[in-house]
């Protein structure tokens, strides 16, 4: 509902008066509305949203979000709501390589099988996080992997990990984060340990492993910071590794713009808007893969907070959604009570943060609205 029909939002608005208008002005926005799309007019009240996953499936797009297998086995409220909500779930850390591999020789499937298990029963797709990544490596890698072994360790681990879930999965984040055009590489490749072990070409490598193990997976290449205004140089450097895989024949499907979004960086509206249209045009889907927005940099007054993080949802989904080869929305968590923020990004005021659609007590928050009214209202895929 606009502003002019919702005194309490327009109440918010005004009581923002200058903090809002400062933060939205320091990411290019305005507390008029998002400053993506014509301005609303006579507007009729939107239909309501009967989840987001409904909102999603009725443009043809999937919505879904990031889960821990503890928190669908140990709370049954949250399970419930995860299975009306979403179309989608992806394990936040059960398939990493510490989660997976407690030693070089041995995997650990029961966190992973158990968000898998959960997601069939539901009705639900599973999504694969992540095969290759230089954070969250078990403590035995360091010592153990080497120049000499290293292709033959990521080989069995793609093959035995992805193989296990082949024909199962909505797709894999084949590799994560591997551009940092700040560590000064021509390629703009990040200084990882893959990298030092195997070179650039771990990425072609890991890519074609994971189509020999599951050739029905969509294979995605999934990367942080490309958001901002200051995000221009990553985004030209990811544009380019894409390219390139492309003219090599890699079997790369999709990019992965995580969208860990906060307030205090400015939206590059127009710069997303024309970098998702270059990734589509290389034959590309862009899936929006760990959404969710820090509200550190936001006022304490929970309304203003929820105003503020909804503004920012509806605009970088409507900078992203317009390009119709967008095809997914995962936010990194669905409620509050979960979010990683919290150890991550804690207050400084120390109150709880309220970064997804639904708090702690699983009530929908204006996130929730501006969301739902974002996919509902895309383009038909
Ligand atoms: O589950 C164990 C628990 O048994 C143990 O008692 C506890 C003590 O440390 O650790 C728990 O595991 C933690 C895990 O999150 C739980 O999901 C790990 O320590 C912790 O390091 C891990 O952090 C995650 C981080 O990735 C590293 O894997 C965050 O929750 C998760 O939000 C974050 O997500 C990443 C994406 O994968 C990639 N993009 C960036 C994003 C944010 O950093």
């Amino acid at each position: 509902m606009s502003s002019r029909r919702d005194p309490v939002r327009l109440a918010v608005r005004l009581s923002l008066a200058t903090p809002l208008v400062a933060l939205l002005a320091a990411c290019g926005g305005s507390p008029t509305g998002p400053s993506a799309g014509p301005q609303p007019g006579p507007d009729p009240a939107p239909a309501p949203v009967a989840s987001l996953r409904a909102a999603a499936a009725s443009r043809g797009l999937s919505y879904g979000c990031a889960v821990g297998a503890a928190q669908l086995v140990e709370d049954a409220a949250f399970a419930s709501l995860v299975a009306r909500e979403c179309g989608i779930v992806v394990p936040v850390s059960e398939l990493k390589w510490q989660a997976l591999r407690p030693t070089e020789a041995s995997f650990n499937f029961v966190g992973s099988d158990r968000v898998m298990r959960f997601a069939e029963e539901n009705g639900l797709r599973m999504r694969g996080h992540t095969l290759v990544w230089h954070e969250a490596l078990p403590g035995w890698f360091a010592g153990s992997a080497t120049p000499a072994n290293a292709a033959a360790l990521l080989d069995d681990h793609i093959a035995t990990v992805v193989g296990r879930y082949a024909g199962r999965v909505h797709s894999w984040d084949v590799v994560n984060e591997a551009v940092e055009p700040a560590h000064g590489r021509a390629d703009g490749l990040r200084d990882t340990p893959w990298l030092r072990l195997l070179g650039p070409e771990y990425i072609d490598h890991a890519f074609r492993a994971a189509a020999a193990a599951d050739p029905s997976a969509v294979l995605v290449y999934n990367e942080n910071w490309l958001e901002y205004s200051t995000s221009a140089p990553k985004r030209r450097a990811v544009l380019e590794l894409l390219r390139g895989m492309r003219s090599r024949g890699v079997p790369v499907h999709a990019l992965g713009i995580q969208a860990h979004l906060n307030p205090r960086h400015t939206l590059d509206v127009a710069g997303l808007r024309a970098f998702v249209d270059e990734v589509a045009a290389l034959g590309l889907q862009v899936i929006v893969t760990e959404m969710d927005v820090t509200d550190e940099a936001l006022p304490g007054d929970p309304a203003v907070r929820d105003e503020a993080v909804a503004e920012l949802y509806s605009r970088f989904l409507g900078a992203v959604l317009g390009q119709t080869r967008t095809t997914t929305v995962i936010t990194w968590g669905l409620s509050d009570r979960y979010t990683w923020l919290n150890t991550a990004r804690p207050r400084e005021d120390g109150l709880p943060v309220r970064a997804l659609p639904f708090d702690q007590g699983l009530g929908q928050k204006a996130a929730y609205q501006a969301v739902g009214r974002s996919l509902s209202q895309a383009p038909a895929r």
